[in-house]
């Protein structure tokens, strides 16, 4: 896997994006952050929308997006083409994403996970490798969805 990733949060997530980059380049990755960059108030589809053309144009293989929650980040990531991204804050379920899912998204909430889970559930996502076999026919079931409906 490539070691280049995608990086963004809203303003309330801000801090814990800083603390996730210098941790994720820690463990080698080139990381493009989109943002955002203060406190103020920003709209969470905009910067999961940025981040996620970048994946789809193949420029990272994937991203985290960090929001209060997750769940706004991945609602809107999950809207776009080819992306599917968990919102996550268990280990299990951040591992276990990426070996059955091929989750491309990581997607969590720094009003949720405090820093050391955070940090936790990025290090499952990233060290995690797709299994493949049974997994791929539900993979392109759920991503023929996307063109049937
Ligand atoms: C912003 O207040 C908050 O709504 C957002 O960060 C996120 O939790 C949405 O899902």
């Amino acid at each position: 896997m490539e070691k280049k990733i995608v990086i963004g949060c809203d303003h309330a997530a801000v801090e814990l994006k800083n603390k996730v980059i210098a941790h994720v380049e820690g463990m080698g990755y080139e990381v493009i952050d989109v943002g955002t960059y203060t406190s103020d108030s920003c709209n969470y589809p905009d910067i999961a929308e940025t981040a996620c053309k970048k994946i789809q144009t193949g420029e990272v293989p994937m991203g985290i997006l960090i929001c209060g929650t997750g769940i706004g980040m991945s609602m809107s990531a999950n809207k776009m083409r080819g992306i599917r991204a968990a919102c996550c804050s268990d280990t299990f379920s951040a591992a276990a994403t990426r070996s059955h899912n091929d989750a491309n998204v990581l997607c969590f909430g720094a009003r949720v996970v405090g820093e050391g889970v955070a940090m936790t559930l990025v290090d499952a996502f990233l060290t995690t490798e797709y299994e493949g076999g049974r997994h791929q026919t539900r993979i392109d079931m759920m991503m023929a969805l996307e063109g049937k409906y």
